[in-house]
């Protein structure tokens, strides 16, 4: 069993994730709007990722032998005035989320839960991941300025980056379904 005080943190991180995830899918929903198909593209992928986060604290909380309770989640923002905006506020989100995993480090080295310790030391790799990458992003929209061109360079760039294979945010895994 997991230390009660930690238990409770996880199962609030598996809503922060799936919170995540419903965030990246309402972008990719505005970027399909602009026609930045790319983008959007890009926001599925990360939904997707999102989700697998969340599994992985579901999956450590019943290793464990601890309960899972789903909590309810909170809608974050849904609509944004420009891509830059979006961007700056994905970078934001994902400070937060490293916010939260440091706080899982300090509940369970308090709690000397060090069975914890390797899923939350790859949480932190990922944190890291994460930021930089929304960090890059977004230091790139704000580039672009108010070039389309370089926009659509930029969204295309963007599309190519790969689904895990029978992703169901890919619409190639469904398409005969
Ligand atoms: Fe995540
Ligand atoms: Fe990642």
């Amino acid at each position: 069993m997991i230390p009660q005080r930690l238990a409770k943190a996880l199962n609030e991180q598996i809503k922060n994730e799936l919170e995540s995830a419903y965030l990246y899918l309402s972008a990719a929903a505005y970027f399909h709007s602009l026609s930045l198909d790319g983008m959007a593209h890009w926001m599925r992928c990360q939904a997707h990722e999102e989700t697998i986060h969340a599994m992985k604290f579901m999956d450590h909380l019943t290793d464990r032998n601890s309960p899972v309770t789903l909590l309810d989640m909170i809608q974050h923002k849904t609509r944004w005035i420009s891509p830059l905006e979006l961007w700056q506020d994905a970078y934001a989100h994902e400070q937060f989320i490293t916010s939260k995993i440091n706080e899982l480090v300090t509940i369970a080295r308090d709690e000397k839960d060090y069975q914890s310790e390797p899923l939350l030391a790859w949480f932190i790799s990922e944190q890291i991941e994460e930021e930089a990458t929304a960090a890059k992003i977004s230091g790139e929209i704000d580039m672009v300025g108010d070039s389309k061109s370089a926009l659509l360079m930029l969204d295309r760039e963007l599309g190519g980056r790969a689904f895990p294979p029978g992703s169901p945010f890919d619409p190639l895994a469904y398409a005969q379904a």
